[in-house]
């Protein structure tokens, strides 16, 4: 499969690969501890954010299982947010989606419009079978977003892991290609 260069234009957004230029605009959010409380990582120091923006600029392609696309979401000229999309399986035709948003410009349905065209992605051009996604089970927000695109929750695994210290529990939400074609998002 192609890489994914082109910039992606939603309604308010623009979705496209990182740049050097974007970090500052990564560092604001990034570091904000709001932003990595449900995250493996812990709040990005510039170091951690220069390297992560080095790898992120590299993730533009889905050509081989394991492959992450990676896109930096624009509003207004500055990047607010990211998501992407892992290809987790050929065989199988499944991947996983993500995405982190800067709380400053929560709340507006900015991350759903995004989220969504890694979903569109992985049917539409990758030709996935199973996008799932994940989140901790305290994260709200995020589960609403999944909720809203219309992804159906197949699982809540109980304190499964040592997540930052405690046990933490998962949410499993997950979307088929058919139930993509029949939702309000497909093309
Ligand atoms: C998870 C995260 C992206 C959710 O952000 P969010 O602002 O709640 O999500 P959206 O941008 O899609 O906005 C949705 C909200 O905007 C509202 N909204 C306003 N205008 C809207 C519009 N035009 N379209 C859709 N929703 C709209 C929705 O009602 C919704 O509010 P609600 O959740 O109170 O019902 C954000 O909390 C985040 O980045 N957290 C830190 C990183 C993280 O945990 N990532 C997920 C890891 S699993």
């Amino acid at each position: 499969m192609a890489d994914f260069v082109d910039p992606i234009k939603t309604e308010r957004l623009v979705l496209r690969p990182f740049t050097a230029a974007d970090e500052a605009d990564l560092l604001e959010f990034e570091s904000l501890p709001e932003v990595a409380r449900y995250l493996f990582n812990e709040p990005f120091d510039e170091e951690d954010n220069a390297r992560a923006l080095a790898k992120r600029r590299k993730q533009t392609s889905l050509a081989r299982e394991g492959d992450t696309l990676v896109h930096a979401v624009e509003y207004d000229g500055k990047v607010i947010g990211w998501v992407q999309l892992v290809w987790v399986s050929v065989t199988h035709r499944q991947g996983e989606f993500g995405y982190v948003f800067h709380p400053g410009y929560g709340g507006k349905g900015f991350a759903t419009e995004a989220a969504v065209e890694m979903l569109r992605i992985g049917f539409e051009r990758l030709g996935l079978h199973r996008i799932y996604g994940r989140c901790d089970v305290r994260n709200e927000a995020s589960a609403r977003v999944m909720e809203r695109i219309g992804m159906r929750r197949e699982a809540h695994f109980v304190e499964a892991e040592i997540f930052k210290g405690e046990w933490g529990g998962e949410l499993h939400y997950a979307m088929l290609d058919r139930e993509w074609r029949a939702s309000k998002w497909a093309s």
